[in-house]
């Protein structure tokens, strides 16, 4: 974060916790429950935003040698992404060209070879059709064609984006726009992967982004856990295109920084920043490391949805005398979600389906999700 930025930013948030207020827009938001329920509005999410947006599906560091390989299940899309022995990444439809099958199960490892377990149909890990059992029954087609079929795949900034359309078009600096910068400055290329879990949540998957795009309920349902660190107020949130940025305060900053003249503030230290790239994907930047989260519609069900978790440590190898420390962040976030926002949240998706309401209202001071609902919407009208 540089010096300009620290700066604007403690000068805001300080003046923010002096009033007691927070950001606010100039009026609240409509939120029709329709999005979160509706089988059709489902449907156009999945075929114009999920099917044709680069997705999150990993972290580089998951894939550092050549060889390694990932799968990835979002939307009905079986993929598997590989290491190339030159260094790019390839991704393919992780299906047989012979009759279907999926190829491979794992849901990483490294290999140079995958071979289809229902007739042993062997693939490299550049998608060629390396091995056909009885070939002479199979000598009418062109092997060359018969590889597996190749899906848009990119790196940057350390994370891999996944285009779950073959043949659709991946320009990932012009998707990212300023971002890009943004989240080039968090250094996650550097880092490497502490714990990854991904879970099947009672929850339209909206549900969990908005989760982290506000403050206004963490003194409420985080009394215990997050709230003895966090502010309830005091936040900024800046758009970014079609993405965003949500600048948190921690307790201490108020206290800390106050009588600190604005140029030698270190907000940084004092700050939690909540990174939303479009459309699925939370990256939550803490002093010391670094955690995303991507949620995806799972099926047809609008109430269901598949959430994925990356803790990230700054060293690529936690020593023994650190995996204490981590073990303990990788408590505190998995727990606070899990025992707290999710719980709720399934609560809110079953209000949404009683027919109780059509809409819910963000206040002024829920701008993140104002700017997050917005930016779906204009996509899906632009689509
Ligand atoms: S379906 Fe894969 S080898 Fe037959
Ligand atoms: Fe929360």
């Amino acid at each position: 974060m540089d010096a300009a930025t620290q700066r604007r930013w403690g000068e805001q948030m300080l003046g923010l916790l002096a009033a007691g207020s927070t950001q606010m827009a100039d009026r609240e938001y409509v939120q029709p429950v329709a999005d979160y329920i509706d089988p059709g509005h489902a449907r156009r999410e999945r075929d114009l935003l999920f099917r044709h947006t680069p997705l999150v599906v990993a972290a580089s560091d998951e894939l550092a040698k050549p060889g390694a390989f990932r799968t990835v299940d979002i939307d009905g899309v079986s993929a598997v992404i590989v290491r190339q022995d030159d260094g790019t990444l390839r991704a393919f439809h992780n299906v047989c060209r012979h009759r279907g099958c999926r190829v491979v199960d794992a849901e990483g490892g490294v290999a140079r070879t995958f071979t289809c377990k229902f007739h042993s149909w062997v693939y490299g890990g550049d998608g060629a059709l390396r091995h056909i059992p009885m070939v002479e029954a199979f000598n009418g087609i062109d092997r060359g064609q018969h590889g597996l079929v190749p899906l848009p795949v990119a790196e940057r900034h350390g994370l891999v984006w996944l285009v779950l359309t073959a043949g659709a078009p991946l320009d990932l600096d012009a998707f990212l726009g300023p971002m890009g910068e943004i989240l080039s400055e968090l250094k996650i290329e550097q880092a490497g992967v502490f714990r990854f879990e991904r879970f099947a949540e009672q929850l339209n998957w909206k549900l969990v982004v908005d989760t982290f795009l506000e403050l206004y309920h963490v003194p409420h349902l985080h009394t215990k856990t997050v709230g003895r660190f966090i502010e309830g107020k005091g936040a900024l949130y800046e758009q970014v295109g079609q993405h965003g940025r949500f600048v948190a305060p921690r307790k201490s900053l108020e206290t800390a920084l106050r009588d600190v003249p604005a140029e030698q503030r270190d907000v940084a230290d004092h700050t939690v920043v909540i990174h939303r790239v479009f459309p699925n994907t939370i990256v939550v930047w803490q002093r010391d490391h670094v955690e995303f989260w991507t949620a995806v519609p799972d099926g047809d069900d609008p109430n269901r949805c598949i959430v994925r978790l990356w803790l990230l440590s700054p060293e690529k190898v936690v020593s023994d005398a650190d995996r204490v420390r981590w073990e303990k962040n990788w408590d505190i976030v998995r727990g606070t979600v899990h025992a707290e926002d999710f719980p709720m949240a399934r609560t809110i998706q079953e209000g949404f389906s009683s027919g109780a309401q059509d809409h819910v209202i963000f206040g002024r001071n829920e701008v993140g999700l104002h700017d997050f609902h917005r930016s779906l919407k204009d996509a899906l009208a632009a689509a």
